[in-house]
């Protein structure tokens, strides 16, 4: 039967105010083709939610890809790109292909070139979760890490002279400049005063790295006086990872240069249980250019096409891409839903002790997404 012509006039005028967010999805190598489906599936069960759409492009790109073709990327890759809201990122690397090569032509060009100089890493035990450090529980472990993503010690610039004879050298230059440090420093700030605890916690290295680090000091001491509610202080990268570890209740917002904060943060997962667990957004806060969100984790080879990766990862950084293009209410139920699922302890994936699948994992936060769920 037929609905009456009013019904469909109803319907065709919520259809055409609802929300619609283009989504490219490059889910990559190994287990990202196992975990983006989990998140694609959330989403869209949000998106039903709270009333808008998500439509999603799927790229090939990735190892593959580049067996096939010699490259990672498609050479109009950023222009495509272009063209979307966010990018949804799985995992890249595969054993086949040199690590160098999957880094510096996937992953390291799009977050450069489309100018996402934030790495946003949220780093927390959940409850139901165990940590390795003993005794330590949710209360403890609730950090978020700031790193700067588009230059310093990532900034590919560098070389090599005379290759494999005995003069062989190698230089690798680390670039910062005021400009990237204080960007970078403002986010992390205007992020801390959101906090309950409003701290920063800068790393930094300046009893030896002169230049770069002492600069890095003076442009976050400069950004921290336009910030008088929060509190800053700088620790010693070295000294920050050994606080993590020793005192991480002490720690909120951690404001890192590229290459600190990609060893802090894997302290940060290892630390909340699993990595499984931890999602990161390469953000353009200007949003002149899509940002891109992914699992911390990586391809995971070893257990790739078993069904058995961790899909929290991948739906949690599905959720901060729904916050991004504005739908907080989407992010936070989703959150809410793995908080849930986590908590009660009935369904876990082996990374964190049990035995359940990858799809018995997002079926188990998608049930709990439903808002009648308890
Ligand atoms: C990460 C990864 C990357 C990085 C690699 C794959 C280049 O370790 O996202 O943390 O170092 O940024
Ligand atoms: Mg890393």
């Amino acid at each position: 039967m037929s609905a009456p012509p009013q019904t469909r006039r109803i319907c065709t005028s919520i259809e055409i105010q609802m929300n619609t967010y283009r989504i490219a999805v490059i889910a990559g190598d190994g287990i990202g083709q196992e975990v983006i489906p989990a998140g694609i599936e959330i989403i869209t069960a949000a998106a039903v939610q709270h009333g808008f759409r998500c439509e999603f492009t799927e790229f090939p790109w990735g190892s593959e890809f580049y067996l096939r073709t010699g490259r990672m990327l498609d050479t109009d890759a950023v222009d495509q790109l272009m063209k979307f809201d966010a990018i949804y990122l799985g995992a890249i690397g595969d054993p086949r292909v040199p690590d160098h090569v999957t880094a510096r032509e996937l992953i390291l060009p799009l977050r450069q070139r489309l100018r996402q100089y934030v790495n946003l890493r949220p780093m927390r035990l959940l409850p139901g979760i165990t940590s390795p450090l003993a005794g330590r529980t949710a209360a403890d472990i609730d950090m978020v890490c700031v790193r700067e993503n588009s230059e310093g010690e990532y900034c590919g610039i560098g070389g090599r002279l005379h290759s494999g004879t005995p003069d062989e050298l190698a230089q690798q230059t680390g670039i910062f400049t005021r400009r990237g440090i204080e960007r970078i420093a403002r986010y992390g700030f205007a992020l801390a005063r959101t906090r309950p605890r409003k701290l920063v916690a800068s790393a930094t290295k300046s009893n030896a790295l002169q230049h770069a680090m002492v600069m890095w000091d003076e442009v976050v001491a400069e950004v921290a006086a336009e910030f008088p509610d929060v509190t800053c202080r700088k620790y010693h990268v070295d000294a920050i990872a050994a606080r993590m570890i020793t005192h991480p209740q002490t720690l909120d917002v951690i404001l890192a240069s590229n290459l600190f904060g990609d060893i802090l943060t894997d302290i940060g997962s290892a630390i909340s249980g699993s990595l499984g667990v931890g999602p990161s957004g390469n953000i353009n806060p200007d949003r002149t250019t899509p940002s891109m969100f992914e699992p911390i984790h990586g391809s995971a080879p070893d257990i790739a096409g078993q069904g058995v990766a961790n899909p929290i990862a991948a739906i949690w950084a599905g959720a901060m891409m729904l916050d991004h293009l504005g739908e907080r209410a989407a992010h936070d139920a989703i959150l809410r839903a793995i908080e849930r699922v986590i908590g009660d302890e009935r369904v876990k994936t082996p990374d964190l002790g049990g035995r359940a699948t990858t799809a018995e994992m997002t079926t188990a936060v998608r049930a709990r997404l439903q808002p009648q769920a308890a």
